[in-house]
């Protein structure tokens, strides 16, 4: 089917004529289920909505992740192109993995609202705008991108929920776990702090159930506080593949489905569509919204209505001309479209019927699931802050382009202490342990300036150590001694493993954190070399890949004693 502008135009027209029935319902969740404000139950009969960013091909890449992205909610003129098309479709919810929050999203998001249409937005952003897998923090810098995100689309009412990650945490990485659910809690302050009813998620890879329902039961959780749930997602997505062809429900997911009957928040697929044995019948959706599964899923999102490529194949349910003008429709879309429009999943149970959720003790770490339960604290600007004015010398970017470069300074300035008998466990830190250095919820850059400092102290100030090629810089405001710079420096971050709401970042744009940071740039920094990061407009694994192991991490060098030590 092909529609030229024209017929598009019309399309939308028509469109815009309806009668603008009423706001868009909140949508509350009761227990494991979504509510609208009518008391119906509410499920999600969504689409991918993203355009692939640029893939670049290497052995570090081997989800194929986007190192750009498009943001397709600051496109207005694209989405009123698109929403006759998702009308066709039926959706109710479409979800978007990266946004730009210095970027104007008014059009897009009154014209979904207006449609009925909800969005999941992922806070995650392509290379060092997530959580990194191979060497993970919960850090400010991230921490503020995901605020700003949220700051931005606080005043549409058809934001449904923001997920803090997307297939971050693999089968040979479940160490990373706590950083996410530190991710969740901290989010899930901040948004109950400005009265958000948006609802907090996180978007999981499928594999094997032995360390995929832990890490289910384990981000929905509370550790804490018993039945409070303050650590605890809102609303938990699976990546589910299983269906391929004409299957069956049990064939293709009663198994899954079993091991998620007593899931204690709200379940969904958050993303599906198998395309390892085209055509994509989409006859799962028949399956995903009868009573054999309504109870324990609440809807999915189909991947994906933009053409995106992955090891496996093709996805994608249309084509958009090079002039970006007009829409050309698959089989594919037909097929969802005629499975979407015929599936309303059960109205059951009523909302007055199901009792609020509780919030289990979190599952022990065995061999197949190594998460520790005490988490990351929340990163702390302030006193990151405080920190890095006292840092004796610092890191001083060439150029803004700098987020590789933070990288491997890390590892050369660590590896440098390390030869003089210091260590960085202040910047790591160990989900499998449960332990995290003083440093570790700071911005990169500023855990690079604190080992760079560390370095040129243990050579007493040697000007030669702080160089770094002409990427550090001494800062003659430091304090005068070793000890003098320890002591300002501890009293910095005197309780390193508090948690707290965090607060919005100084001042919103792109790139900076705003907070007087005084190296170079001012901003942030990342530490991973681009290539390792989560998965963002994620291709898709359907299994495991085991790919993702060599934990290289920055506390891995050095010995023992610190020569300034946050004591
Ligand atoms: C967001 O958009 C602005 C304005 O186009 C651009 O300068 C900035 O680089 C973008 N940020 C990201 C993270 O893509
Ligand atoms: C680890 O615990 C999870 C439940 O949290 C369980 O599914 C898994 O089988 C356990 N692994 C081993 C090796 O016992
Ligand atoms: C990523 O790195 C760039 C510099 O290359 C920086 O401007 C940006 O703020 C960083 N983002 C985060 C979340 O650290
Ligand atoms: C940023 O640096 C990386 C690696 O150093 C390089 O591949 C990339 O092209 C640079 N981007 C810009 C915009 O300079
Ligand atoms: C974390 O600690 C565990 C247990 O001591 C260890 O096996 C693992 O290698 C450590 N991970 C990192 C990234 O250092
Ligand atoms: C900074 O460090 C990077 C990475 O080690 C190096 O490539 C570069 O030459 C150094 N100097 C400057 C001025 O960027
Ligand atoms: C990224 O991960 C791959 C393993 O999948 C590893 O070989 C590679 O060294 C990693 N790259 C970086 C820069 O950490």
């Amino acid at each position: 089917m092909r529609f030229g502008s024209r017929a598009l135009a019309a399309l939308a027209a028509a469109v815009s004529i309806l009668p603008n029935v009423s706001a868009i319902s909140k949508i509350t969740r009761t227990g494991r289920y979504l509510y609208k404000d009518d008391g119906s139950r509410f499920y999600i009969k969504g689409i991918a909505y993203q355009e692939q960013g640029v893939v670049v091909a290497s052995d570090d890449n081997a989800f194929g992740e986007p190192s750009t992205f498009v943001d397709p909610l600051a496109l207005g003129d694209a989405c009123s192109r698109d929403l006759p098309f998702l009308q066709q479709l039926g959706v109710n919810a479409v979800r978007v993995y990266s946004v730009n929050s210095s970027l104007n999203h008014d059009a897009c998001m009154q014209a979904f609202s207006n449609a009925g249409i909800y969005t999941i937005i992922d806070l995650a952003l392509p290379l060092n705008g997530s959580i990194d897998r191979i060497s993970p923090s919960w850090s400010t810098n991230i921490l503020d991108q995901y605020i700003r995100t949220i700051d931005t689309f606080a005043k549409y009412d058809n934001v449904l929920a923001y997920n803090v990650g997307n297939e971050v945490i693999l089968q040979d990485g479940t160490g990373v776990s706590p950083y996410v659910k530190a991710a969740a809690r901290d989010i899930k302050a901040y948004l109950a702090s400005k009265q958000s009813s948006a609802l907090v998620g996180y978007a999981a890879i499928n594999g094997a159930a032995n360390w995929r329902d832990a890490l289910a039961n384990f981000l929905s959780c509370d550790p804490s506080n018993g039945n409070s749930g303050s650590t605890a997602i809102d609303i938990y997505g699976l990546n589910d593949y299983e269906w391929c062809g004409n299957s069956n429900f049990d064939s293709a997911y009663a198994r899954t489905t079993a091991d998620y009957a007593g899931y204690n928040v709200v379940a969904y697929f958050s993303e599906f569509g198998c395309i390892t044995s085209p055509p994509r019948l989409w006859t799962e959706v028949g399956a995903l919204f009868s009573s054999q599964m309504s109870d324990v899923w609440s809807g999915g999102i189909a991947f994906s209505y933009f053409q995106a490529a992955s090891v496996q194949g093709q996805f994608g349910m249309v084509t958009i001309s090079e002039d970006g003008k007009t829409v050309t429709t698959s089989d594919d879309f037909g097929r969802l479209r005629d499975q979407y429009t015929a599936a309303t999943g059960p109205n059951s149970p009523s909302q007055g019927s199901v009792t609020a959720s509780s919030f289990p003790t979190c599952p022990t770490a065995n061999s197949t699931f190594v998460a520790s339960t005490n988490l990351p604290p929340t990163p702390n600007e302030a006193a990151c802050n405080c920190l890095e004015s006292t840092l004796s010398c610092r890191f001083t970017p060439a150029t803004t382009n700098y987020s590789t470069t933070v990288g491997e300074l890390i590892g050369t300035a660590c590896s440098l202490l390390g030869q003089q008998g210091g260590n960085c466990d202040d910047i790591g830190g160990n989900g499998t342990t449960g332990t995290y250095g003083r440093l570790s919820g700071c911005d990169p850059t500023i855990k690079l300036s604190f080992v760079m400092s560390q370095f040129y102290e243990a050579t007493n100030r040697n000007p030669a150590s702080c160089s770094f090629a002409g990427n550090a810089t001494i800062n003659t405001n430091a304090p005068s001694s070793v000890s003098a710079a320890n002591s300002a420096a501890s009293s910095c971050v005197s309780n390193p493993a508090a948690t707290f709401t965090p607060s919005a970042p100084a001042s919103g744009g792109s790139g900076s954190s705003g907070n007087g940071g005084s190296n170079g740039n001012g901003g942030n920094g990342g530490s991973n070399s681009g290539s390792n990061g989560s998965s963002n407009g994620a291709i898709p694994l359907v299994a495991q890949t085991g790919a993702i192991v060599g934990l290289v991490s920055v506390t891995l060098v050095g010995i023992a004693s610190a020569f300034m030590t946050l004591a």
